[in-house]
């Protein structure tokens, strides 16, 4: 994947703009709300009952930190996302057995979560169309080691 210097920097000044404890939280949650069978995955994470619950539970708040965590490496090697991503998607296949279209869905939810954060005039066209080429890389390295 080549980058450019405008995606290189869009990545990195949108990565600084974010509320690092919130986001992640804030996308998972919408997952498990909106895709409901996603759930299945997070048996232990308790009250996942409905969108209240699913909002206010401190287990998703806590993987959605998590999950972010692993998006913040992926920013920081864009060079080498496949190779930072070999072990967690070896994690998610063999350990996990989550599928993997689901981290397409949980790359949509954090699109809307972006945008419905920062409004348009931060999540402009331009820095919705690098995102998504940044989702793009991330969804194939996660599934890199499906077979
Ligand atoms: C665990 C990242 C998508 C389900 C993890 C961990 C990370 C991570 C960093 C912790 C790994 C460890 O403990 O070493 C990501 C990223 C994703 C993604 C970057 C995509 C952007 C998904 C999706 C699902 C999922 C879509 C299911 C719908 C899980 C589960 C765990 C996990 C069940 C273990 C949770 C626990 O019990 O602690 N993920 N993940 N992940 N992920 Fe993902």
């Amino acid at each position: 994947v080549h980058w450019t210097d405008a995606e290189r920097h869009i990545i990195a000044d949108l990565w600084g703009k974010i509320n690092h404890d919130e986001i992640g939280g804030q996308a998972l949650a919408r997952l498990l709300i909106v895709y409901p069978w996603t759930q299945r995955y997070f048996s232990s994470f308790g009250n996942l009952s409905n969108a209240a619950a699913i909002i206010g539970n401190p287990k998703v708040a806590a993987h959605g930190k998590v999950v972010l965590g692993g998006l913040t490496k992926a920013v920081q090697n864009l060079d080498n996302i496949k190779g930072i991503y070999t072990q967690l998607s070896t994690l998610h296949s063999e350990k996990l057995h989550v599928d993997p279209s689901n981290f397409t869905l949980l790359g949509d939810t954090f699109t809307v979560t972006l945008a419905a954060n920062f409004g348009p005039s931060v999540f402009t066209p331009e820095v919705h169309e690098t995102w998504q080429k940044f989702l793009n890389v991330v969804v194939a390295a996660l599934g890199k080691q499906y077979h």
